[in-house]
Parts: structure tokens; sequence; C-alpha cells
């Protein structure tokens, strides 16, 4: 199986980068992958990695934005034994334990200035200068780097190196933020909660159509982390039992306002509810011409309880 076999879509859009993906990791160009939080940078960033030539050999992630800014150059670079106060051993360095592999540059836009220049000076030479060592160290590694960042606006605001960027930005690998894969969010989450029920020896929950409305209203602002963490916990707490719209967490919008619609409110003389109620189910069987279940997806109500409803009022489709 391929390793990019684990990158799960049916979104034509990223099936198309994940194919570009797939020659661009033979190759040893310099890979920038950018993403929102959460749409599979590090998946990807390893896919790359075993389906090259280095798959045998070390893959070396690591994280720019962790590493205290004074230490950055000798956690990459290494360095000599009494280089500096504290220098106490010898250090090897992430770029040179990537020998013969692959450095994974996560959150490359967090990597200080100074660091950057000796990054881009590796990318163009393939040699570090460990701190303290006198002469240069040949490296053979593959740059795979990563950010959630706009990294052209950092250059604008100077906190990027321009010519680092497009050092970087040879082969650019872009993955769609998952509002706008379309019908991959529904597809994952029963993918997710078949995998979540087996892995807990649970059953998989039954989401009512309201539910699955709303879902598909939610934009998804961690992607499909988000996705995965909602699949586990829906079967933890709903095993083998139907989740309805009031069950999902409460960052799960409403439709009304994950439509980006202002909130309902109030006039001040009040109003009649059950007149409204009324008035929205008339208008939305108008709009379905009819049809209930169509009229019933409009309203964010299941077909029972929009049935229910229409005997309520009276109302004749
Ligand atoms: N297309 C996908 N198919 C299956 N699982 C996915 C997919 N994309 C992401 N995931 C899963 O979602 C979670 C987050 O993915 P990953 O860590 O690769 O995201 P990221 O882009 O690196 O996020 P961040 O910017 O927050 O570091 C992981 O559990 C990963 O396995
Ligand atoms: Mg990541």
């Amino acid at each position: 199986m391929s390793a990019f076999a684990r990158l799960l879509t049916q979104s034509p859009v990223l099936e198309s980068v994940i194919r570009s993906a797939q020659i661009v990791a033979a190759t040893e160009a310099p890979t920038l992958i950018v993403g929102e939080t959460g749409t599979g940078k590090e998946l990807m960033a390893q896919a790359l990695h075993e389906s090259s030539r280095r798959s045998r050999q070390p893959f070396v992630a690591i994280n720019c934005a962790a590493i205290p800014e004074t230490l950055v150059e000798s956690e990459l670079f290494g360095h000599r034994r009494g280089a500096f106060t504290g220098a106490l051993e010898d250090r090897l360095g992430h770029v040179r334990s990537a020998q013969g592999g692959t450095l994974f540059l996560d959150e490359i836009g967090e990597l200080p200035l100074a660091a950057q220049a000796k990054l881009l000076r590796f990318l163009e030479s393939g040699e570090v200068q460990p701190v303290g060592e006198s002469r240069p160290q040949r490296v053979d590694a593959r740059i795979v780097a990563a950010t959630h960042r706009d990294l052209h606006a950092r250059v604008r605001e100077g906190l990027f190196r321009e010519d680092l960027y497009y050092r970087l930005q040879v082969v650019p690998i872009e993955l769609p933020p998952l509002r706008e894969r379309q019908g991959d969010a529904e597809w994952l989450l029963s993918r997710f909660l078949d995998e979540f029920a087996a892995r807990h020896g649970l059953q998989p929950p039954r989401l009512t159509l309201a539910a699955r409305r709303r879902l598909a209203a939610h934009r998804w602002p961690g992607n499909v982390r988000e996705l995965r963490n909602l699949a586990e916990r829906l079967v933890v707490f709903f095993s083998g039992r139907e989740v309805d719209a009031g069950n999902l967490p409460a960052d799960i919008a409403p439709q009304a306002l994950a439509a980006g619609l202002s909130r309902f409110t109030l006039p001040e003389q009040g109003i009649d509810l059950e007149r409204l109620e009324s008035d929205m189910i008339r208008q939305a069987l108008d709009r379905a011409g009819g049809n209930k279940s169509r009229a019933a997806r409009l309203l964010g109500l299941s077909r029972d309880t929009l049935l229910y409803r229409l005997k309520k009022f009276a109302i004749e489709a």
C-alpha cells in the first residue's frame, strides 16, 4: 500500500494534490507543505518520505516553533564540545541526524532569521557549519518544510527571508481546508466512526438528519483533526445510539449562525412563536414544491418531526 493511502479523501481537489505529491516524492526538490491546522501536513510529509528512495533512512521531524531562539542553531546544526558555555559534549544536531534521509521542518514560519540564513546556506551548498567546528561538513538530507502561516506575508513583514522562501517554494504542496473539500467531512466522519468503533469494540452511533445538516454547515476550523476527535467522542458517548443536533458540541453552531446569518432578534413587542413556526413550515413546503423530506432539510428537522408539526398545525402539504 502506498504511504499516500493514509491520506483519505473523496475530494477531486485533494486527490489532485496527492497525485502531484506522488510525483514530487520521487524527486529531491525541497518541498513546502502549506495548509491550515489539521489538514494533514505531517501525514503528507511522512508519505513523501516513505514513498521516496530515502524511506529506509531516517525521517527527522522538528518543530521550529518549539525550540528556544537561543538554542535553534545548535539544535539544527550541532556544535562542538566547548563551543560555548554549557556545550559539554559534541552535538550532532537535527540536520546531520537526517543524513541520507529526510529532514521535516515543521512550523518553518517560526524559524528565527539567523537560523534561516544558515538553512539557506545548507540548501544551496549541501554543507553545514556546526557551532565551534572549523570546517563545514557535507550532509545529504532532503528538506520538507511545513507551515500553517501565509509565508509570503511573513516575507513582506521582514520576518522570513525572501530567498529562502523561493528556495523552499520550488515544489509547493497546498492542502485544502476541509470545508473546501466537497463531501469529504461527511464521508470521513463515517469512516472515522467505524474506525473508532472497531478500535474500542463498540457500535458506531447513527446521526439524525438534523445532526448531519448541522455538521454540513460547520466550518471545521480544526479540519481533519477536529473531525477525528469528534468521531471518537461520539463513538464513546453514543455507541449504537442516535446522535441528534442537540448532542453535538456547542462549538458546532446551529445552521443560522454557521451560514453567516445574524442571530434572530426578538422584537420589542414580542412574537407569536407558534405562528412564526407554522409560517416557516409553510414557506419551506412551498420552496420544496411540497416535498416533505426536502422541506424538513430546509428547516433542520427530521422528516418525522416535520410530519408531527404538520399535524400539530393542521397544515396540508
Ligand atoms: N486526509 C486525511 N485522512 C485521514 N486522516 C487525516 C487526513 N488528514 C489529516 N488526518 C489526521 O488528522 C490529524 C491531524 O493531521 P496532521 O497532524 O497531519 O495535521 P497538520 O496539518 O500537521 O496540523 P498542524 O498544523 O496543527 O500541525 C492526524 O490525526 C492525521 O492522521
Ligand atoms: Mg503538524
